[in-house]
């Protein structure tokens, strides 16, 4: 009887310097340090210096960072005109698909795979994802792409470059915490599909493209759509319990932002937005989001613990209210986590090609042996 270990789950693939996560105690870390710690501290260039290079930056490599990833804000031309050229209504994580695919043809060097021509691709796309989500809102939009402003952090500018106006203070720093949380989580579906493509010793766009195509998915990073989308539709804080119900109800009934494969307590990255989402509730004065959030949050505890599962809020449940409460559409907030990820991405990238193995497993066959072929013109 051979063993088989459905979605990969508890299989170790590999040995990785990069994330730790105790689904048990909740915690997760970033090359040794508390992801607490560094949504309270850290830029998100400097966890993208600490995923990458295994160290937070000195202010001299914080500064040659932000240098190398200055110019990749700017986008091909072409690239820009064939966002403009997708049809209105194009889901926003196939057009930073196509995008970032694309990108590979006006890269001079895409597959290259020495760690100089992978950190540079990485340089680039830390600028260019954002870039690409934020030009094809605006375009959607029926508005001009706006251009990068080099003084500004990856947070700053791509806010700017969404909404056309330099952000406040205060949004610039909740940007910054959403993509720190969002930055690395291990072998996640998307990173295993990065490191997975990669593995044949394909390029580095390729590698993204498909990471993308694998985030875009509900039970992956197209959860926090499904949160918003599932409270714009109850509308109140009085609709939130028939809604849960009726969910837990239905065929294969999943209430989006709850679950995880690893935590099995309340996710750490969860916590800290909730955090972050009740302080915005209360200064903007508009309540109703984290308000409807915390209800659902109640009426889903009540019914797992009811049932005995252990499913608690993950980081795209509170997720969905910050962001609304910063101003973006929902269709934006899963392109948003690409815009953190792809500095997770190319870490365990840089990992992969560093020291490679095709990732080749095996599926236990079920199917018919045996069977005698009959020419097709005796087939009836
Ligand atoms: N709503 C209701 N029940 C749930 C949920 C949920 N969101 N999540 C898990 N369960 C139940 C599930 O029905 C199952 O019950 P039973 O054993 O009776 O069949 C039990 O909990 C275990 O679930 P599972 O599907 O076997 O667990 P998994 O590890 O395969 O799935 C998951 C993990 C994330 C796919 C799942 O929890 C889910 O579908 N959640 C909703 C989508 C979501 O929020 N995804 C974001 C994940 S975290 C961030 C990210 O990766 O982007």
């Amino acid at each position: 009887m051979e063993t088989i270990h459905r979605g990969l789950n508890g299989v170790n693939v590999d040995t990785s310097k990069i994330c730790s996560i105790d689904g048990e105690r909740g915690e997760l870390i970033y090359r040794g340090y508390d992801i607490h710690e560094l949504a309270d501290k850290a830029s998100f260039e400097e966890v993208v210096h600490l995923l990458w290079f295994g160290e937070l930056p000195t202010g001299a490599q914080h500064a040659s960072l932000r240098e190398a990833i200055r110019p990749s804000f700017e986008l091909p031309t072409q690239v820009i005109d064939m966002l403009g050229s997708l049809p209105k209504g194009t889901n926003a994580m196939h057009a930073l698909r196509t995008g970032v695919s694309a990108l590979a043809a006006f890269d001079p060097s895409p597959d290259e795979t020495d760690l100089d021509n992978l950190r540079r691709i990485g340089f680039g796309l830390v600028g260019r994802v954002p870039a690409i989500v934020a030009a094809f809102q605006r375009l959607q939009a029926g508005l001009e792409p706006v251009e990068p402003d080099p003084s500004l952090s990856v947070a700053q500018n791509f806010l700017r470059m969404v909404n056309g106006e330099a952000p406040s203070p205060a949004a610039s720093r909740v940007m910054d915490v959403a993509l720190v949380l969002h930055a690395e989580h291990g072998s996640n579906a998307s990173t295993f599909v990065a490191r997975s493509t990669a593995s044949s010793m394909t390029d580095v766009y390729s590698a993204v493209t498909a990471a993308i195509g694998s985030l875009k998915g509900p039970l992956h990073g197209g959860a926090n759509y499904g949160v918003m989308k599932a409270l714009e539709e109850i509308g109140s804080v009085g609709g939130v319990e028939r809604f849960v119900l009726d969910t837990l109800a239905s065929k294969g009934g999943r209430v989006m932002g709850f679950g995880h494969r690893v935590y099995h307590v309340m996710d750490p990255r969860a916590t800290i937005l909730k955090g972050v989402s009740q302080k915005l509730a209360e200064e903007s004065g508009d309540s109703k989001w984290f308000e409807m959030s915390l209800e659902m949050e109640r009426v889903m505890k009540r019914e797992m613990d009811a049932r005995d599962k252990q499913v608690a809020p993950n980081v795209d449940f509170f997720s969905a209210s910050v962001y609304r409460m910063l101003g973006f559409e929902k269709e934006t907030y899963t392109p948003i986590f690409a815009v953190s990820r792809i500095a997770g991405w190319m870490a365990h990238l840089f990992e992969q090609y560093g020291d490679n193995r095709l990732m080749r497993p095996r599926l236990v066959y079920e199917g018919e042996r045996g069977r005698t072929f009959v020419p097709i013109e005796q087939r009836g």
